[in-house]
Order: structure tokens, then C-alpha cells, then sequence
């Protein structure tokens, strides 16, 4: 059977992505976190929990190829009203090109207010993030949901993506509540969407 010319160049771009990704991950594996990129099924799941009526930008954070990014901007969020925060050199070089008019940020995602500059103070209306948080100590997991729970408003949702059981994040019923959002076996390895948000 034949593959039409327009298969072979998803094909093609998707491998390119993946050969992209595990580059990423070789050079930098606490960092990236994970072998293969998050799903279209998985990133759209994410993206789902937007509300565009809202008016408000979105905040992504690990956008690494672009798989979430993508999603988001299907929703039909304009590109102008997405931030998104890498931390990877060579993903943020990569994803300027591929996604004009997104505001990519070459910086550290527990370090907003810095990496953020002049949009440190701005509100949105979630926060999508694929950061590898397990790779990082549970007080930092701790302050970063704080900070970003900090520039949405109250009841909006920070969602994340993990690949253990439990929470990433420690319950903290004084500052946040923890609800699972989905498992979706369509993704390597099954993913686990969590969702934070303030009362
Ligand atoms: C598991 S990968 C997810 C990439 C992509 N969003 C996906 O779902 O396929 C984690 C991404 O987070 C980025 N990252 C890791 N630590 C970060 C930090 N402190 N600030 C911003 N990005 C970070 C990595 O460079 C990588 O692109």
C-alpha cells in the first residue's frame, strides 16, 4: 500500500520532532525529562482546560518542541496571547521559527519574575506546564505551583503533566487543591494530567 504524499510528510516532520526531542534529551536529561514528546492526544487534553472567552493570555511552561503549544493555539488563543517559558537553548532557537508571534521566553520557569521581565506582572487565565517537576526537590514543586497560582485568578487552573501515581505536589489545603484531571494512556509512558488551583 501507498503512503499519500501529505502521510509521508506528517511522518516526516513528526520523526524529525522526536529525533529533535531525544537530541534535547540526550544533552540535558534532568532538564528534558522524558524520551519522546507528550502526545497530540495528551497536549490537547491539556490545552482543554483554556477559556478563550476569558480574553486573558496563557501562561506554557516547557513548551520543549512544541507538541502543547500547538494544541493551545488550536484552541484558537491568538499567538500574541500565549507566553511560554523554556529553559533549553536549542528548543526556544527552534520553537521561534516554527511558532511566529508566540512570546517565547529563553529562561527558568521557577525564576518567573526574572524570567518573565515586563509580563512579571501580567494574569492569566491558566498555566499549561510540562516541566519535569519530579526531577526537582518538593519545595521547589511547592513554590513554583504557589508563584503560578499567584497570576491567575482565583479558581482558574494550573494544569501538569507527570508520569508517577500521586501528585507531584504535596497537598497544601491551606494554599491550593489537587484534583486529577485525566490518565491517558495515549502517551509514552501513560501520563497523568494534574490540576492546582485556590478556592
Ligand atoms: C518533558 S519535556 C516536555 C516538552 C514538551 N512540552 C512536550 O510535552 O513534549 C520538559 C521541558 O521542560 C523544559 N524545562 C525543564 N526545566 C525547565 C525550567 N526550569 N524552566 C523552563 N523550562 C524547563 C525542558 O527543556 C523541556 O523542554
Amino acid at each position: 500500500m501507498k503512503l499519500g504524499v501529505k502521510v509521508k510528510e506528517r511522518l516526516g516532520r513528526k520523526f524529525d520532532e522526536e529525533i529533535r526531542f531525544f537530541k534535547g534529551f540526550r544533552s540535558n536529561m534532568k532538564a528534558v525529562g522524558s524520551i519522546v514528546p507528550t502526545s497530540g492526544f495528551t497536549a490537547r487534553r491539556m490545552a482543554s482546560v483554556i477559556d478563550i472567552q476569558s480574553g486573558l493570555p496563557v501562561l506554557e511552561l516547557g513548551p520543549g518542541t512544541g507538541v502543547i503549544t500547538k494544541a493551545i493555539l488550536q484552541t484558537g488563543l491568538a499567538p500574541d496571547k500565549l507566553v511560554s517559558v523554556e529553559y533549553s537553548e536549542s528548543f526556544f532557537e527552534h520553537l521561534i521559527s516554527t511558532y511566529p508571534g508566540v512570546n517565547f521566553v529563553h529562561g527558568d520557569a521557577f525564576n518567573l519574575d526574572e524570567s518573565l521581565g515586563t509580563l512579571a506582572g501580567t494574569r492569566f487565565d491558566c498555566v499549561i506546564s510540562a516541566v519535569p517537576l519530579l526531577n526537582f526537590p518538593m519545595h521547589r514543586r511547592v513554590s513554583l505551583i504557589d508563584s503560578l497560582l499567584d497570576r491567575v485568578p482565583a479558581g482558574r487552573p494550573v494544569i501538569q503533566i507527570s508520569y508517577g501515581p500521586l501528585s507531584p505536589v504535596v497537598a497544601m489545603p491551606d494554599r491550593y487543591q489537587i484534583s486529577h484531571y485525566d490518565f491517558v494512556v495515549r502517551n509514552i509512558p501513560p501520563a497523568q494530567l494534574w490540576v492546582y488551583r485556590r478556592g
